[in-house]
């Protein structure tokens, strides 16, 4: 067997078309600001490409990069301004943040009507609480890919490798809403291959380059590369030993080409998603009744 490729920067292509029509009929342009602060040299390329992306489907959008000396209470200042502004649907602060700034305390600042990213306590909450909100983008585009491979989810053995707060407990939740059966696996894992040996889905963000290897793979199950790590020879790889895996898996997302891609999209799709309901319309982009 020789898995199927779930290209994520044509379907990434195809969701950003879609988000730029919608937009053409709404009247306005949904605003998005990307927070950087510092020189964090990856950074700067995540953010150039979120900005492209949104600049291209008809978003306003702008980057604030804000100098590597800016105090936490500067930068809690100006998400406070961000969040004043009504012009600003979705606001998104670039992590990693310098040293001497809690992550935590910027992300607790952003109005939880415009985070975008989803990390907000409170839209944390109410996904793990089975409520609406908004859902962080990485894994939002991981069930996009799971669509397009068109695996049939509920009641799937689904393993999530890595419990960040970003990745792999909005992934967990995500998959648990769809009604898959859910394993969160880490570094303190008992027989990780064992464990995930029995999935069907396999979504590995666990941050450690090929990681995932061949033999740790179930016949025809779909796997999600969630990583992004620099390998020995300088390509770029994910967490799952491709060539290996690519035999046994029935889909399998690559690296670069995944996942990276269809988290811009899903960024896009949470500023169109926080301006349609920050200013009160819906689906059909009219005002809703009250
Ligand atoms: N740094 C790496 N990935 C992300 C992300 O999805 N959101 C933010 N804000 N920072 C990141």
């Amino acid at each position: 067997m020789t898995a199927r490729i779930l290209d994520g920067k044509a379907l990434g292509t195809k969701l950003r078309a879609r988000l730029g029509a919608r937009i053409a009929g709404l009247g306005f342009k949904p605003g998005l600001r990307v927070v950087r602060v510092g020189e964090d040299p990856a950074s700067g390329v995540y953010v150039r490409n979120k900005d492209r992306a949104a600049l291209e489907a008809g978003f306003d959008s702008a980057t604030l990069h804000l100098p590597e000396a800016t105090s936490e209470a500067m930068l809690l200042a100006e998400i406070a301004r961000l969040n004043a502004d009504p012009a600003v649907d979705g606001i998104l602060v670039q992590l990693p943040l310098p040293g001497h700034i809690r992550a935590e305390a910027a992300i607790a600042a952003v109005d939880p009507a415009k985070d975008v990213d989803g990390f907000h306590p409170l839209n944390a909450g109410r996904l793990a609480a089975g409520q609406k909100g908004l859902v962080p983008c990485t894994p939002r585009g991981v069930m996009h890919l799971l669509a397009e491979a068109g695996v049939v989810l509920p009641g799937a053995r689904a393993l999530v490798l890595g419990r960040s707060q970003i990745v792999g407990r909005p992934m967990a939740q995500l998959l648990l809403g769809a009604d898959c059966t859910v394993t969160i696996a880490h570094s303190r894992t008992r027989d990780l291959p064992g464990e995930c040996r029995r999935a069907e889905i396999l979504i590995a963000a666990a941050g450690r380059a090929e990681m995932v290897r061949g033999d740790w793979i179930s016949p025809g199950a779909v796997v999600i590369d969630v990583g992004i790590n620099r390998l020995a020879d300088g390509r770029l790889g994910g967490d799952v030993a491709f060539q290996e895996v690519v035999v046994h898996a029935a889909a399998i997302s690559p690296v670069p080409g995944g996942v990276g891609p269809m988290t811009i999209a899903c960024l896009l799709e949470n500023t169109l998603e926080a301006a349609v309901a920050r200013r009160g319309l819906v689906a059909g982009w009219r005002k809703a009744p009250r």
